[in-house]
C-alpha cells in the first residue's frame, strides 16, 4: 500500500513564523493542520499577523507578513498550548521587538525549560521575568534592540538554535554559534530561501551556524510542506513489525539528513527498508520510503544516532520491545525535557504491558520479545508516547489501551484513523 502523512510539524511551525516577519505575501501549502502549528498561528495574528485558518494537505494558505519588526503589542498572553518550537522560537522573534509580551503554554510546556533560550537572548539585551517559576512559563519579554551575540549551547537544540538566529534576524545582529551535535536544519534552509545567508559546518567536534551579514529583509516564502517523517516513523514500524500487510510505502515524505537518524538505527536492525529520493521542495530533500515485515535484532542506540533520531525513539523503543535481544539506548538525556519525560514513561509504561525495559540516567534498557503485550498505558499527555503504543498495541497478539490518546492532534490528526485503517486484519 502507498499512503502520505500529514505536513511536516518543524518546517510548518517556521513557514509560518518565517512568514510572519517576511514582507509580503508567503504561499504555503501542505502545512499541517495540528494542535501545535494552530496555536502558532493564533499567537501570530495575536501579534498582528495575516494568517488565515490552517488549509488541509493540497490547499494554500497566504500569510500576510509583517516585516522584521512590524509586529504588535498581543493584547493578551499568547497561549502556546503543547508547542515547544513555537514558544522557543517565538521568544527569539519577540526578542528583537520593541514590545512586551507574555507567552503561556499547557502543562506539559509550562513543565519544559525555557531559560535555554532566555539566557542567551538576556545576553543579546532583551529583558525576560519569569511570572511563576524560574525557568518556566509563563514568561514576559521585553524585546527592543539587540547586540550581537557569540555562543556555545550546551545541548544540541534546533529550537535554541533557531530562536537565536531568528533573533539575530529580527535584530539586525549577528549571531554565532556552536552546538555539540548536528540538529535540525530547516530554519537554516527556510531562511537560504528567504534571501538570509547562514552558514554551518564542522569544527572539531562542534557544528557552526553563523548569521554574519543579517538581511535587511526577508522575501516571502513559497513552499510545499514535506511530509513529517517523524509521523511516517509509526507506520514505518508498525509495517516492519507486520502489522500493515506485507509492504508499505510512504510516500512525499522529508528525507532531512539531519532528520533521518532513525533510518540506520533500523538498518542495523535489520529492517527492510528502502529509501528512494525524489527532487527537492523549497531546499528540503523529499522522498518515498517502503518497509517490509520481518524480524527485528536488537541495537546499541548511542549520543551520535540521537540528534537525528531525537523524536524517534519512542517508537525506535517500540520496535525494540519486538526485536531479539537487548537493545540499550543512551546518551538521550534530552528526552527528560520533551512533551513529558520520555525516559520515564517509555519504561513505564513497556513494563505496564509486560515488556523488560529499564531506565538509565540518559537512556533505557530493553529487552525485546514476541509474548502477547497487554493492559492501558497512559499518553502523560505526550502524542509521540500515545502513538508508538498506538502501535504497539495494533501489532497482532497485543491488545493495548491507550489513556489519553487524542493528545496525537499535536502532530498527526487522524493517527487513530489511519492506524486503524492500516492494521485491518
Ligand atoms: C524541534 C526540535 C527538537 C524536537 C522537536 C522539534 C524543532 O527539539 O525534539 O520535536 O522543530 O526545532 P530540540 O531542539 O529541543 O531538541
Amino acid at each position: 500500500m502507498i499512503i502520505t502523512v500529514p505536513g511536516d510539524k518543524s518546517v510548518t511551525q517556521r513557514a509560518l513564523i518565517f512568514a510572519a516577519i517576511a514582507e509580503g505575501p508567503s504561499r504555503l501549502r501542505g502545512l499541517l493542520p495540528g494542535a501545535d502549528p494552530v496555536s502558532t498561528a493564533d499567537a501570530l495574528k495575536a501579534l498582528g499577523a495575516e494568517v488565515p485558518a490552517l488549509a488541509v494537505q493540497e490547499g494554500e494558505t497566504v500569510v500576510r507578513g509583517r516585516g522584521l519588526r512590524g509586529l504588535s503589542a498581543p493584547d493578551g498572553p499568547l497561549d502556546l498550548g503543547n508547542s515547544g518550537t513555537g514558544a522557543r522560537l517565538l521568544v527569539g522573534v519577540l526578542a528583537g521587538q520593541p514590545l512586551r509580551a507574555v507567552i503561556t503554554g499547557d502543562a506539559s510546556l509550562s513543565r519544559r525549560p525555557m531559560a535555554r533560550v532566555t539566557r542567551p537572548l538576556s545576553r543579546m539585551g532583551a529583558r525576560f521575568r519569569f511570572l511563576l517559576d524560574e525557568d518556566r512559563l509563563p514568561l514576559e519579554i521585553q524585546g527592543g534592540a539587540l547586540r550581537p551575540l557569540t555562543y556555545e549551547l550546551p545541548v544540541a537544540s534546533a529550537q535554541v538554535k533557531s530562536s537565536l538566529i531568528l533573533a539575530g534576524v529580527v535584530g539586525g545582529v549577528s549571531v554565532l554559534l556552536s552546538e555539540p551535535g548536528r540538529s535540525r536544519d530547516h530554519s537554516e534552509r527556510m531562511l537560504a530561501a528567504m534571501g538570509a545567508v547562514v552558514r554551518s559546518g564542522r569544527s572539531g567536534e562542534c557544528w557552526r551556524v553563523e548569521l554574519r551579514d543579517p538581511p535587511g529583509r526577508l522575501e516571502p516564502l513559497d513552499l510545499v510542506v514535506p511530509g513529517d517523517l517523524s509521523s511516517a516513523a509509526f507506520l514505518i514500524v508498525l509495517a516492519l513489525l507486520g502489522g500493515a500487510g506485507r509492504e508499505l510505502s510512504v510516500r512525499g515524505v522529508g528525507l532531512n539528513p539531519t532528520r533521518t537518524g532513525m533510518l540506520p538505527v533500523l538498518e542495523r536492525m535489520g529492517a527492510r527498508l528502502v529509501v528512494e529520493a525524489e527532487a527537492e521542495q523549497a531546499g528540503e530533500p523529499v522522498g518515498t520510503i517502503t518497509a517490509r515485515a520481518g524480524e527485528l535484532r536488537a541495537t546499541e542506540i548511542g549520543a551520535a544516532d540521537v540528534v537525528a533520531a531525537i523524536d524517534e525513539i519512542p517508537i525506535l523503543s517500540v520496535a525494540a520491545a519486538r526485536a531479539h535481544g537487548t537493545t540499550r539506548i543512551t546518551g538521550a538525556g534530552e528526552l527528560r525535557h520533551k512533551e513529558t519525560d520520555r525516559i520515564r514513561a517509555l519504561a513505564l509504561n513497556l513494563r505496564a504491558v509486560g515488556a523488560e525495559a529499564e531506565e538509565l540516567p540518559d537512556g533505557l534498557e530493553i529487552q525485546g520479545g514476541d509474548h502477547p503485550l497487554s493492559g492501558t498505558v497512559d499518553s502523560l499527555g505526550d502524542h509521540r508516547i500515545a502513538m508508538a503504543f498506538g502501535v504497539l498495541g495494533a501489532l497482532p497478539g497485543n491488545d493495548i489501551r491507550v489513556r489519553g490518546g487524542e493528545t496525537v492532534d499535536v502532530s498527526f490528526p487522524d493517527f487513530w484513523t489511519r492506524l486503524a485503517q492500516l492494521s485491518l486484519p
